[in-house]
């Protein structure tokens, strides 16, 4: 490849990449501006590369708004995020229900149905979800697809106790015919990925048509011993918003 076209690459991945950032700013403030109410209390925090913007927005509410608010993390990152804002820091422990939570995806369906754990931290994604009157998703528009696994094609994100992830593994290949699941491993090899619990991150891949059931595959997967949690989240959205390319939100609900 010449100097040239290799520069017009990485202009290219500079530019699509600027767009991404704006679309996710704008999905996350819109999002923040519909639902996050004056009287709420208890706002959980989801994890990855969109969420910084609803922090970011909430914050722009004021410190008055803030002061009797308390956040509830869903892993390392959102709780440096809430910490480092000047919000309130908040466990689940403490606060087992939760006005609102609102979190990223790493793909969403029509029916609200979406792909979480690119970042390894699903399951207390799930947790805050489950324990939020109101869970709302925001991301930018490479997210908003038909059918989940159109684009997302890394696989579902199981979350697995270490001592059973061979027979996980096992089983996926075998008796849920996914035969490319497999261990998530660190950037360069650098070992498996260790969650915020302690545990390991299995990727399987289905095929588009099974993918299309997500409830389904996610129940199959539940059943089998030594999986903490699955990466699909069904009928559990309130809302979600997808910022475009074009300064355009689009919301599903
Ligand atoms: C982490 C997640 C993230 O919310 C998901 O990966 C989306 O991340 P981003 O906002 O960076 O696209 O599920 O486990």
């Amino acid at each position: 490849m010449t100097n040239e076209l290799q520069s017009l690459r990485e202009l290219n991945q500079l530019l699509n990449e600027r767009l991404s950032m704006k679309a996710k700013q704008l999905a996350a403030w819109t999002a923040v501006d519909q639902h996050v109410h004056p009287e709420y209390r208890v706002i959980g925090i989801g994890s990855g590369s969109t969420v910084p913007y609803v922090v970011e927005r909430i914050v722009s509410q004021g410190a008055e708004a803030n002061k009797n608010r308390v956040f509830i993390p869903t892993g390392f990152q959102s709780k440096e995020l809430i910490v480092s804002s000047g919000l309130t820091l908040g466990d689940v422990d403490q606060y087992p229900t939760i006005d609102i939570t609102l979190d990223g995806a790493d793909e969403v369906d029509t029916q609200l149905n979406c792909i979480k754990g690119g970042g390894a931290c699903h399951l207390r994604e799930k947790v805050l979800a489950e324990a939020a009157t109101t869970f709302i998703l925001v991301a930018d528009y490479r997210k908003n697809v038909e059918y989940l696994g159109t684009n997302f094609k890394a696989g579902v994100p199981i979350e697995v106790v270490p001592f059973a992830y061979a027979k996980v593994l096992q089983n996926l290949h075998q008796v849920l015919n996914c035969p490319k699941a497999s261990l998530r491993m660190a950037v360069a090899k650098a070992g498996q990925v260790v969650t915020d619990n302690g545990n390991f991150i299995i990727d399987a891949p289905f095929e588009s048509e099974r993918m299309k059931e997500p409830y389904t595959i996610m129940a199959q997967i539940k059943m089998l011993t030594g999986v903490v949690e699955v990466g699909l989240f069904c009928h559990m959205a309130r809302a979600a918003y997808f910022g475009n390319q074009d300064g355009s939100v689009t919301i599903k609900w």
